[in-house]
């Protein structure tokens, strides 16, 4: 139907007769003249109409915004004085002769150029939104990021399989979405929350090294970068080990970045254990980029008289932090408010600060609610060990070390942001060391900080069963720029730490026997050493595009409250389908 998209109209094509079809993007009258640029994937190209060939003309008068149009015309540069810079098609433009209206279009419900459209409607008419030049570069870039990612494991041997959607439960942490079996009555199948299983069972077939771009499921609250389905590319192998798999892995990120965005990301990636990253950030995916640390000082808080500091820090599971701020003395009273109300949200109780007007002045130079209750001695160690300078701020964090690392890590991040403070550029690192395991206060028991097919630092399951509490983990994360874009560990292969590290979760053999048999028993009959690696790819897009939320990068992402509006799934289904499926619903309580 065409002879050339309309991004790729440039100058070499002058004098030729070509034809066109496309969105109408604007149209504009001018006294005798038409102008109409038209769209497609490629970009906008200006048509000029005029009354020379009435028919036409007629035509272009009738057109709206939106109309699809086919269109031959000539190229022409134009007039001296009115090209336009911004266009790749900035220079020409086509003088059309025929005009062909190959569909009409009511006005539409926004304006395409229009960023303050509410996100619902977008949702809405999502085939609308996507036709927005930015959307339609997200889904490029996320298919040329998928094609990139193929290659590179394609060329090594990587070996792309599909595994089950309906499946059973593999625990990964969230709630699983399950689907009713009709010829199993009163039976479910889970969709799956990762192919973590079938990848392990992979490698005992003797596959070598796996792939999959693959959807995975998970009910859990969302955020901007969480969604119900998302997409993983799934890798594990065998025969490697940690460093020779986290080496592959970041020669493939860099791979990555370098062809789609001319990124160079630096060789090597810097890695940080676990430890470290919560003492200096409070959080395990640090954002490298923020020039701002927590200072450990519970030492320092043991004897003061002020309880707020004295309890946690005298606490086993406690811990008193500060954060300094370069030049936070500029930070007025209301603002300090508004972080005390944000550090809330994470169950920080109050948030402490010292103003430091003049460093060397002793008590005199500081400014602060606390001063009153910390003696000479512990202000100046304090002051030496955050590094305060004049006219600096120093805030502090005194609870459970949970909500003092999650309120903390937080606020640094949105200081960073707030104040300017955020640098170029892209700071990825692994995360190593993990925990293996973590205790959970509220049901008393251990929980897998990864998911229970993590391998332990330990080959001898009895020294993991005589301190699980400082047992650490083959796992690591790579993190890049304050998102976790993906994850993964060397996987138990020997039945009897399997076995050990069900028993410490709390997972009984009959349990273990009922819901993960079929790995125990393949366990036993040749099972390679291996590991491997998930990424977040919807997450590694949003950060090529530059994008606010996973949504912009998803063609049709689910709302905050998992539904989708343009389908209006979730949706009741009729008495009919659930008899069959031998479903009956419970009643709403009157
Ligand atoms: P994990 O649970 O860390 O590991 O998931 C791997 C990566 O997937 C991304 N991700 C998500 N992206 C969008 N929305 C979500 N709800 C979501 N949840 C996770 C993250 C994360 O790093 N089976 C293991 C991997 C392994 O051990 O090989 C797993 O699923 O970027
Ligand atoms: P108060 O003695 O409760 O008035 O608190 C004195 C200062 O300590 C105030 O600035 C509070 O915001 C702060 N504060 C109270 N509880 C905490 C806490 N758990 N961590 C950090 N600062 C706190």
């Amino acid at each position: 139907m065409r002879t050339h998209y309309n991004g790729r109209v440039t100058s070499s094509l002058v004098g030729e007769e070509i034809t066109l079809c496309g969105w109408v993007n604007t149209r504009r009258d001018h006294g005798g003249v038409i102008f109409i640029d038209l769209r497609d994937h490629t970009g906008i190209v200006q048509l000029v109409f005029d009354p020379d060939t009435p028919e036409s003309f007629a035509v272009a008068e009738r057109v709206r915004n939106e109309f699809v149009l086919r269109v031959t015309g000539r190229v022409r540069p134009r007039p001296e004085g009115t090209e336009n810079p911004e266009l790749a098609t900035g220079e020409v433009e086509v003088l059309g002769h025929e005009i062909e209206i190959l569909n009409a279009a009511e006005p539409i419900p926004f304006q395409l150029d229009d960023e303050h459209v509410h996100e619902d409607v977008r949702l809405r008419h999502r085939y609308l939104d996507l036709r927005r030049p930015r959307m339609q570069h997200h889904m490029r870039l996320r298919a040329q990021v998928a094609r990139t990612l193929r290659r590179f494991l394609d060329e090594r041997g990587f070996l792309e399989v599909e595994t089950p959607m309906l499946t059973r439960a593999t625990p990964e942490g969230a709630r699983d979405y399950l689907v009713p079996s009709r010829t199993h009555p009163g039976c479910f199948f889970a969709l799956p929350q990762s192919p973590q299983l079938f990848k392990q069972l992979l490698m005992m077939s003797g596959m070598d090294r796996y792939y999959q771009i693959v959807r995975c499921f998970r009910d859990e609250d969302l955020r901007a970068d969480r969604q119900p389905e998302f997409t993983q590319l799934d890798i594990e192998t065998s025969f490697m080990d940690a460093v020779a798999i986290t080496d592959l892995m970041e020669e493939m990120i860099r791979e990555l970045f370098r062809e789609v965005a001319g990124i160079e990301l630096p060789d090597p990636f810097p890695r940080m254990t676990h430890a470290e990253a919560v003492r200096r950030f409070g959080i395990d995916r640090p954002d490298l980029r923020i020039p701002l640390e927590l200072t450990e000082i519970s030492d320092l808080m043991k004897a003061v008289e002020f309880k707020v500091f004295s309890g946690p820090a005298n606490s086993e599971n406690g811990r008193v932090a500060a954060l300094r701020v370069p030049e936070g003395g500029r930070l007025t009273r209301k603002q300090i408010d508004e972080y005390t109300e944000f550090v809330g949200i994470y169950g920080a109780k109050g948030l402490a600060y010292i103003k430091v007007n003049e460093r060397d002045a002793g008590r005199d130079g500081l400014q602060s609610p606390i001063l009153k209750f910390l003696p000479d001695g512990v202000i100046e160690s304090l002051l030496e060990r955050t590094g305060a300078m004049s006219g600096d701020l120093i805030f502090f964090g005194a609870d459970r070390a949970s909500v003092v690392n999650e309120s903390l890590a937080a606020l640094r991040v949105r200081l960073g942001h707030d104040l300017g403070l955020v640098e170029e550029g892209w700071r990825p690192l692994w995360v190593i060391d993990f925990p293996m395991f973590e205790w959970d206060e509220k049901e008393s028991r251990w929980f897998a900080l990864h998911h229970p097919f993590t391998a332990p630092n330990t080959d001898d399951p009895d020294e993991l069963r005589a301190n699980p509490g400082v047992a650490l983990s083959r796992a690591y994360d790579m993190v890049l720029n304050g998102s976790e874009i993906g994850g993964g560990s060397i996987r138990i292969h020997r039945r009897e730490m399997q076995d050990t590290v069900f028993e410490l979760l709390g997972i009984g053999a009959a349990e273990a026997e009922e819901k993960f048999g079929f790995l125990l028993e393949a366990l036993k009959y040749g099972c390679p050493p291996h590991g491997g690696i998930a990424f977040g790819l919807d997450r590694i897009v949003t950060l090529l595009c530059g994008a606010s939320s996973i949504r912009e990068v998803i063609a049709f992402p689910k709302t905050q409250t998992a539904s989708c509006l343009l389908t209006r799934a979730p949706a009741p289904v009729d008495d009919r389908q659930l008899r069959e499926l031998h479903i009956r619903l419970r009643k709403p309580v009157e």
